[in-house]
C-alpha cells in the first residue's frame, strides 16, 4: 500500500507566542484510509490539519505528502496540490455572500484548464443532487440556512474530486439529517474513489466509523 502521508513533526511553535503543539508527533497514513482525530480544544487538531494541507509551512519536522518532500514544494506547486489534490471542509466555511451557492461551488474551477472545468460538470451535477441542493443553486448563501451551506462547502471541498479530504468539525452544529448526509457522502467516496479522510471531531459515534482514531493530546 502507497504512503500517502508520512508526518515526523518535532513540534509547531506560533511567532510572538510560547505555546508548543504536537510534540514528537508522528502520522502516518496510506492512500485510502480513513482517519478519526479527536482531542480537546486547543490541543492542535486544525494547526495539524493545515499542515497536512499545506496551508502551514512554518513547523520542525519532517514532511512527506504524495511521495514529495513538502519542504521542496515551491508556492506554485503548493497552491496547484491545495486546489487539485486536496479538500478543505470546515465547519464555518467562509462560503462568500455575493456568490451564488453554485458558483461558490465551482470556486476552484477557477484556475484549472477548461477541459477539465468541462469534465467536471458532470461530476457538479451529481454531487448537488445527492446532496439535495441543486434547487437552491441560484442562491445567495446569506438565504440558505445553516445546513444548506454546510452541504453547499461540502460541495465545494468535493467538486475538485481531491485524493486527500481534511474535514474539520464538519458536522458540528448541524442537525442529525444533515450529519448523515455529509458523513454518508463522504464515507461512500471513500470506500468508491479510495478518497484518503481525514475527520478531525467531538463526535465519538462518527469517530468510530473510521478505521482508526488518533486523539492529540496538549
Ligand atoms: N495563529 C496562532 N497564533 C498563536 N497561537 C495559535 C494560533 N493558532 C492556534 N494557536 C494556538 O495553538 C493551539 C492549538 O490550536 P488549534 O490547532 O486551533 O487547536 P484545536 O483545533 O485542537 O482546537 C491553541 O493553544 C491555540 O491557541
Ligand atoms: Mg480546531
Amino acid at each position: 500500500m502507497k504512503k500517502m502521508i508520512d508526518l515526523k513533526l518535532k513540534e509547531k511553535t506560533f511567532a510572538k507566542s510560547s505555546i508548543s503543539i504536537l510534540n514528537d508527533f508522528t502520522l502516518t497514513i496510506t492512500s485510502g484510509e480513513k482517519i478519526a482525530i479527536v482531542g480537546e480544544s486547543g490541543a492542535g487538531k486544525s494547526s495539524l490539519l493545515n499542515i497536512i494541507g499545506l496551508v502551514d509551512r512554518h513547523y520542525s519536522g519532517q514532511y512527506r505528502l504524495f511521495g514529495m518532500d513538502a519542504a521542496k514544494l515551491n508556492d506554485d506547486q503548493r497552491a496547484k496540490w491545495r486546489n487539485e489534490r486536496i479538500g478543505f471542509i470546515l465547519q464555518n466555511q467562509a462560503l462568500l455572500n455575493s456568490f451564488s451557492l453554485e458558483d461558490n461551488i465551482k470556486l476552484p474551477l477557477l484556475y484549472v484548464s477548461k477541459e477539465t472545468k468541462k469534465a467536471k460538470e458532470v461530476w457538479f451535477r451529481q454531487l448537488v443532487e445527492t446532496l439535495g441542493i441543486e434547487s437552491l443553486l441560484k442562491k445567495k448563501p446569506f438565504k440558505c440556512s445553516g445546513g444548506e451551506r454546510a452541504r453547499a462547502a461540502l460541495a465545494r471541498g468535493l467538486i475538485m474530486q481531491p485524493q486527500l479530504v481534511l474535514a474539520d468539525e464538519p458536522t458540528a452544529s448541524l442537525d442529525d439529517k444533515n450529519k448523515d448526509i455529509m458523513m454518508e457522502l463522504l464515507f461512500k467516496l471513500n470506500q468508491i474513489n479510495n478518497m484518503t479522510l481525514i475527520t478531525v471531531t467531538h463526535d465519538l459515534a462518527i469517530a468510530q466509523r473510521h478505521d482508526c482514531v488518533i486523539t492529540i493530546e496538549r
